[in-house]
């Protein structure tokens, strides 16, 4: 078995991690149980680029148990879990590729190991797979169809489909309300503030936290923020969502007044440059800033490198930079995702509903091959979409109200008023 993990050593720490991620994924594991029995997945070839967690170590161990042969890279250099990959080589057999901190030819060179697999299905978190998978050096024959987990990567997917350039049909997990009402929202609200506070220590009570972009991550940050007795400062270019940030009881500004008010930033936009120089040198001393948007390039690191005249590393994940105004900057894990940089990305309790779909989208893709489908980005089928909240509700013990004969009638009738 081929594969690339930091140190075999340390399976037995990520073993226990894996396991105790399980206990909270319940949806999860009800698929692993069918999977186990129908193999809907037989000697079908998946290649995922995902962050190498606990709980995706949890959905690749589902696939495996459908009969996929597996074949895992990271979808981001800092968001590996060493000691998951290393178990997920030596007790589950799945080969992978991924190190915490490896440098971005490292990274590219796991992708290329993981499309070397030759697969059917891609599973990706961002789209950097299928971005190299279409760079014209792979075929694309084997190819049934893929899934894409994040906003940004069916962002760009959906940009690819719209140029005519996209080889093959992709299920947008994203878009399942399953999965961006609960991951997005409470699990980046959650895990973005923990990764703040894990690096920094900072307390939030009266600090001035500025949240650009209030999407469905920002909400989430923005709501817990506010919950931890910060005052919370929205930036946005979309006039809804502004007005939904301030009706929720948050101030509003453009970043060019926030940046000289703000303690602590974070950006959630997708977006690029959202911080940018001008921003960097209108900031108070001290200013701690991170991102927590899919990639790195939504804060203007090497804008703010040109404008210091020194920049050290003062803990792990917190780099200082030293402005020539002589004010201090602190930028968080070099702008990536700091839920899963300094900490344990989104709790396994959201991911079991993402996984759901993942693993309900590709056992989707290959009852609907290519033949049905065309080289688009499709939503998640509905019906999964509310099995999945079914299911999840069912585990957590919560029963709900059914339609009676009567109320059906009446809300699929026109004629009665009053
Ligand atoms: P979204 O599309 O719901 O929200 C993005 C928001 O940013 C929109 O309201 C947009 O108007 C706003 N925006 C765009 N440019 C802006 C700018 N220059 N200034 C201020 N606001 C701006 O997207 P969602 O789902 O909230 O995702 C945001 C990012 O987070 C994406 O890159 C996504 O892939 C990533 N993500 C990260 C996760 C994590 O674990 N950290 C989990 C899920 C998503």
């Amino acid at each position: 078995m081929n594969y690339d993990v930091k140190n075999l050593k340390l399976s037995k720490v990520g073993k226990n991690r894996i396991e105790w991620a399980e206990r909270d994924m319940p949806v999860l594991r009800l698929i692993k149980e069918r999977f186990s029995k129908e193999k809907p997945l037989k000697n079908i070839t998946v290649a995922s680029c995902l962050h190498v967690t606990s709980e995706t170590a949890n959905l690749m161990i589902t696939m495996k148990a459908g009969g996929a042969k597996i074949y895992l890279c990271a979808s981001n250099p800092l968001s590996t879990q060493d000691d998951v990959a290393a178990s997920l080589v030596n007790d589950f057999g799945i080969s992978t590729f991924a190190i915490k901190g490896e440098d971005n030819k490292t990274y590219y060179s796991h992708i290329q190991s993981v499309l070397a697999a030759n697969p059917q299905i891609t599973m990706d978190d961002g789209a950097d797979l299928v971005s190299t998978l279409h760079s014209g050096k792979y075929n694309l024959q084997n190819i049934i169809g893929g899934t894409e987990e994040t906003t940004t990567g069916v962002i760009r997917l959906k940009a690819m489909a719209k140029d005519g350039v996209l080889k093959y049909p992709i299920i947008a997990v994203n878009d399942a309300l399953t999965k961006h009402l609960f991951d997005n929202r409470y699990g980046t609200g959650q895990s973005t503030l923990d990764g703040i506070i894990r690096a920094t220590n900072v307390l939030l009570a009266g600090r001035n936290v500025v949240v650009a972009g209030y999407g469905w991550c920002g909400r989430g940050v923005a709501m817990r923020a506010k919950g931890m007795g910060a005052n919370v400062i929205v930036t946005e270019i979309d006039h809804l969502k502004a007005i939904e940030a301030l009706m929720d009881g948050f101030q509003v500004m453009p970043m060019s007044d926030a940046a000289s008010v703000g303690d602590i930033f974070v950006t959630l936009t997708g977006d690029i440059n959202v911080v940018d120089k001008h921003h960097f040198l209108k900031m108070k001393s001290g200013a701690i800033v991170c991102n927590s948007g899919h990639f790195n390039v939504e804060i203007n690191i090497p804008a703010l490198k040109k404008e210091s005249k020194k920049v050290r590393k003062v803990k792990e994940f917190v780099d200082e930079y030293t402005l020539r105004n002589g004010r201090k900057i602190y930028i968080l894990a070099d702008g990536r995702l700091i839920n899963l940089a300094s900490a344990e990305g989104h709790p396994a309790s959201v991911m079991d509903m993402s996984f759901a779909n993942q693993s309900l989208s590709a056992e989707y893709l290959i009852k609907h091959p290519a033949s049905k489908l065309k080289n688009q980005v499709y939503s998640v089928p509905k019906d999964i979409d509310e099995k999945i909240a079914e299911l999840k509700l069912a585990s957590l013990g919560v029963k709900i109200d059914k339609l009676t004969p009567e109320q059906k009638k009446y809300l699929a009738s026109w004629q009665e008023g009053t």
